[in-house]
């Protein structure tokens, strides 16, 4: 019964730990692993063996990335010591090697092996292909399987996110040369529960443990530590980052491609880190970025209709080029996750909390204040109570296609905060008011073609829902959500080149829907697509 069901979810939610705790944990078991470079014929017991002299393996994961990888967690931290001590800087041939001991090592394997031994199991580290998720999405018999199915094929995996942590673990041993005490925190869609395989690693340097010595305030003497200044948090930020990027340029193993992008409005250091593949973005001074994060995450927790609605969208955003990995005037994934939380406050009953409820409900420990921004969220979950609505992920799909294809964005802004439209205070084209640095549009990027697009496109595939063909599980064209990512037909002929080659019988059908939809007086959706064609 309902009932049932939204007890049930309370009580999951009563045994959730809290963002931070995952974090923590997750933070501590990366400081007891090590990356290991290993033949990909690797005998897996006697590699356990050999490294079990050092201590108890907790866990341990292979994987593929131009070449075979292993991580390996032990279960204390006494084992990397131990295992360090064993370890040799190599003698390089007609070159020379900076001695730097990071965890990142490699296997050697005297002689060839033997391939009589089973191998040992890679675990994917990249999302399916599109013709993958297609092929998925056929074998679901409704919309809302396929988008559970479509979530559970894009998100980061257990491994997945572990190897993350690591990635960031390793660099923190670089960067705790010169800040003993800080920490390395991954954020964005790494830990905000939206995150799908590919991502990149946006990482933070925090400073925090440095400012957190005990002030006693006694006899009035004290000393402290003379420092170099700089002109503004923003230059000495600038100033940490570009030491640091240097450093990883050239003592850090396996980064590669570092870029310092000092001057965006968020300063950022960016390398690819070649045995796991991940592109990482590390920024300094960016608290408010890691509360935005827990918001997500908190919001994506509360109920499993948000995670799957989100993974849907941004699919559908990402296929369509709504979205970008290019930065530009497009809409960002983030900003697409904010307008889905907003559009499910929206629902009658709503299905999340506004902002300022879980502001509300947050205990004396949740407080929490940057840069004179209140940021205070609650932690604990078990506080937050839901209303009961029982929408399907059809419905709820349909009706987010036709909320955005018809809000009134020249007007109005999109404000999770309050749960309500509020009247814009720019005429910039898209409004979303940043969550907590409240005078701030996070989508102040987004011009007026981009943001027609993905009003066209919503109008679209609002229409397509309701045509209740596509909605049949027919032979084998694409159906129900599979059907919205085929190519669009009334906009986005900026894409179009690309797209010609793919137009295939079953995007021929939904054309004719089309078309008949045109011939029956459903001007603004042609209109809006041909008004496009120039983009
Ligand atoms: P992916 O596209 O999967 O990487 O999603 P993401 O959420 O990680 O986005 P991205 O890497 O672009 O940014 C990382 C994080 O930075 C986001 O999750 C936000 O917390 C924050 N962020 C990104 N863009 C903005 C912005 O325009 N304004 C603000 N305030 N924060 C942003
Ligand atoms: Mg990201």
């Amino acid at each position: 019964t309902l009932a049932e069901k939204i007890t049930e979810r309370i009580s999951e939610r009563i045994f959730c730990k809290t963002f931070q705790a995952i974090q923590e944990e997750r933070r501590e078991q990366a400081e007891r692993s090590v990356l290991i470079s290993c033949p990909s014929k690797i005998n897996e017991k006697k590699f356990l063996d050999y490294l079990s002299k050092h201590g108890t393996i907790n866990k341990h994961f292979f994987y593929n990335s131009y070449g075979a990888y292993a991580v390996v967690e032990f279960s204390s931290r006494e084992s990397i010591a131990s295992l360090k001590e064993s370890i040799n800087i190599p003698a390089v041939e007609h070159e020379a090697a900076v001695p730097f001991k990071s965890r990142l090592l490699s296997f050697k394997w005297p002689g060839s092996q033997s391939s009589s031994h089973p191998m040992p199991k890679f675990k994917v580290q990249s999302p399916p292909s599109i013709n993958e998720i297609n092929q998925l999405l056929s074998e679901k018999d409704s919309i809302d399987e396929q988008l559970q199915c479509l979530t559970e094929a894009l998100e980061l995996t257990e491994e997945n996110v572990s190897l993350r942590f690591l990635v960031c673990s390793l660099l923190r041993d670089i960067t705790g040369a010169y800040f003993p005490e800080c920490i390395i925190r991954p954020f964005g869609s790494t830990v905000n529960s939206f995150g799908k395989l590919g991502c990149d690693v946006d990482m933070i340097l925090d400073l925090e443990g440095i400012y957190a010595t005990s002030q006693k305030k006694g006899s009035g003497l004290s000393l402290e530590y003379q420092v170099k200044r700089g002109a503004s948090e923003r230059a000495v930020t600038q100033s940490i980052l570009s030491v640091i990027g240097k450093c990883v340029d050239q003592f850090g193993p396996g980064c590669v491609g570092v870029q310092n992008i000092l001057q965006a409005r968020c300063p950022l250091v960016r390398f690819s880190h070649q045995p796991s593949g991940f592109q990482c973005d590390l920024t300094a001074n960016n608290r408010v970025a890691m509360k935005s994060s827990e918001l997500l995450f908190l919001y994506g927790q509360l109920d499993p209709r948000v995670r799957h609605l989100v993974f849907g969208v941004r699919c559908w955003a990402r296929v369509h080029s709504i979205t970008s990995s290019i930065p530009g005037a497009w809409i960002t994934n983030f900003s697409l996750t904010v307008m889905v939380v907003f559009f499910l406050q929206q629902r009658n009953p709503p299905i999340l909390p506004t902002l300022d409820r879980l502001k509300e409900l947050a205990g004396p420990s949740d407080k929490c204040v940057i840069e004179g921004n209140d940021c205070t969220i609650v932690s604990d979950l078990s506080k937050i109570t839901l209303q009961q609505n029982t929408d399907t992920l059809e419905k709820l799909l349909q009706e987010f296609f036709e909320f955005y294809g018809n809000f009134p964005f020249n007007k109005a802004s999109i404000n999770i905060r309050k749960g309500k439209e509020q009247t814009k205070p720019e005429t910039t084209a898209l409004y979303i008011q940043n969550p907590f640095e409240t005078t701030l549009n996070i989508s102040k990027n987004v011009n007026a073609t981009q943001l027609e697009r993905f009003v066209a496109l919503c109008r679209e595939s609002a229409w397509l829902l309701q045509q209740k063909e596509i909605l049949n599980r027919s032979s084998d064209s694409p159906w129900g959500f599979a059907a919205l990512l085929l190519p669009s037909v009334t906009s986005g002929a900026g894409v179009k080149s690309r797209r010609k080659r793919k137009l295939e019988p079953a995007s021929s059908r939904i054309k004719n829907l089309l078309d008949s939809l045109k011939i029956k007086g459903g001007e603004t959706v042609a209109k809006k697509g041909s008004a496009n064609s120039s983009s």
